[in-house]
């Protein structure tokens, strides 16, 4: 197993690019089974979730060619309308598959995910809403059966709470169902912005993406994306937040380049808040200065346009280097915190209550053996990691590999001292 050795203390410099979104990459690569025609995407990133993606997708009867950042899908046949446990017990976006394999041709067996590290996660809510589609939907040996063997039917779907996947999922079933589908209460991430422009470039008819309320006319067949005019995936705003802090944390300078300012507002104005310097050169650019003074600030996380729970970690480590006392709400999963007991094992003074977390600063940190628990925890530690005193082994590290491509050589490219090892 991997891990990461990281010295602390280097002042990170010069310009750091951001990839394109893992989490707006396995919605893409899932809708492209709703067509038997090819789909071409490009600025898929490179990272083990993506990998496992297509390996479900083969095993659904697509043929994929991968060239660098670009991948092309074609799925002239289902021969497999299934997600098994081994695939989604490593990645719980292989639901994402469950609302296209029904809507293309009727029947879909997807295993139900179960516990994950970082809360309960279920799929009741894309479950709800694909049964007002017309679905029948059975439970048998762990797995989930929905069947539509006369096809979808538009309706009234209202969540409960916002889901990002269970908006995803059920979007992409309505595309194909006869008459209108409205889905209140919708998830306004960029993702399902960027999935809905995917679809509408693939024949969709969606109106409403990016608010709470989406509407989409059913159309009878959907086409492909062609090669040379593919869908380019929006950057990854998780990725690109993790660097601006990278940045901030150590008192750096850095530019990080190819992102969507507009995507991590939430998280620069509570840098400028704490002390932080954050230009916006131009259009896909943020230069982050810091001076080494950071003060406290609190944060509640929130679905977007909020603070978005995948930086709560990284913000975490952020605020152990802040003077002051940050209280950070974690509203979305009940079991965000893995990186706290790491992050204290490092020297940090952070206190839990149920979903709060207090964190006092200034800690000095210093280097020591911690364990990767989840992506973004990984993350956490890896930047509390470039401030630490010495050296600092992270263990488990193909946590990090699942959602952030190269990170070692993006980091170490603007001056961290950070190596891989087996
Ligand atoms: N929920 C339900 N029932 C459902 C679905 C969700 O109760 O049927 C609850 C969840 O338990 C959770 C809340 O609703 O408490 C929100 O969950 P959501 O469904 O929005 O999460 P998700 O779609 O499973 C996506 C991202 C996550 C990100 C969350 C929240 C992808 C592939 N994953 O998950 O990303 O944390 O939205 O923004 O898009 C990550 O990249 O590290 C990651 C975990």
């Amino acid at each position: 197993m991997d891990k990461f050795v990281i010295t602390g203390g280097n002042r990170l410099e010069g310009e750091i690019h951001t990839s394109g979104s893992k989490n707006s990459s396995l919605p893409a690569l899932a809708a492209a089974l709703l067509t038997d025609e090819p789909v071409t995407l490009t600025r898929v990133p490179k990272v083990r979730d993506i990998r496992t993606m297509e390996r479900l997708l083969v095993d659904i009867g697509s043929e994929l060619e991968v060239t660098g950042e670009r991948v092309t899908v074609h799925t002239p046949v289902v021969v497999s309308p299934e997600a098994p446990y081994e695939l989604v017990k490593t990645m719980r976006a292989s639901s994402l598959v469950l609302g296209p394999l029904v809507a293309r041709c009727g029947r879909a067996r997807v295993s139900l995910p179960g516990g994950c590290g970082i809360g309960a996660r279920p799929i009741n809510l894309h479950l709800m809403a694909l049964e007002n589609l017309g679905a029948k939907i059975n439970q048998e040996h762990g797995y989930i059966e929905a069947v539509a063997p006369d096809g979808l039917t538009g309706a009234e779907i209202h969540f409960d709470r916002i889901t990002v996947t269970g908006t995803e999922d059920v979007l992409m079933a309505a595309t194909l169902a006869r008459g209108e589908t409205v889905l209140n209460n919708a998830a306004r991430e960029p993702e399902v912005t960027d999935l809905a422009a995917m679809l509408t470039r693939m024949g969709a008819k969606i109106e409403g993406a990016g608010t709470s309320t989406i509407r989409v006319q059913g159309v009878k067949k959907l086409h492909g994306i062609p090669e040379d005019d593919p869908h380019e995936i929006i950057p990854d705003r998780i990725e690109a937040g993790t660097f601006l802090i990278a940045a901030a944390i150590t008192g750096g300078d850095v530019r990080v380049t190819g992102l969507n300012p507009e995507h991590v507002s939430a998280l620069t104005d509570k840098m400028k808040q704490a002390g932080v310097t954050v230009d916006q050169p131009d259009a896909t650019t943020l230069h982050v200065r810091g001076n080494g003074h950071l003060h406290a600030v609190d944060m509640t996380t929130e679905e977007y346009p909020g603070f978005a729970t995948d930086l709560q970690a990284q913000y975490m480590a952020l605020m152990t280097q802040a003077d002051g006392i940050a209280l950070i709400v974690e509203t979305i999963f009940e079991n965000r915190f893995m990186h706290a007991q790491e992050l204290l094992r490092m020297g940090a003074n952070i206190r839990l209550e149920g979903r709060q977390a207090i964190v006092a600063g200034r800690s000095r940190l210093q280097g020591a053996g911690v364990i990767a628990s989840d992506l973004r925890a990984s993350a956490s530690l890896v930047l509390a990691a470039l401030v630490a005193k010495g050296e600092t082994v992270i263990d488990r590290v193909y946590h990090i590999d699942r959602g952030y491509e190269k990170i070692e050589m993006k980091l170490s490219h603007v001056g961290a001292k950070i190596q891989r090892v087996e």
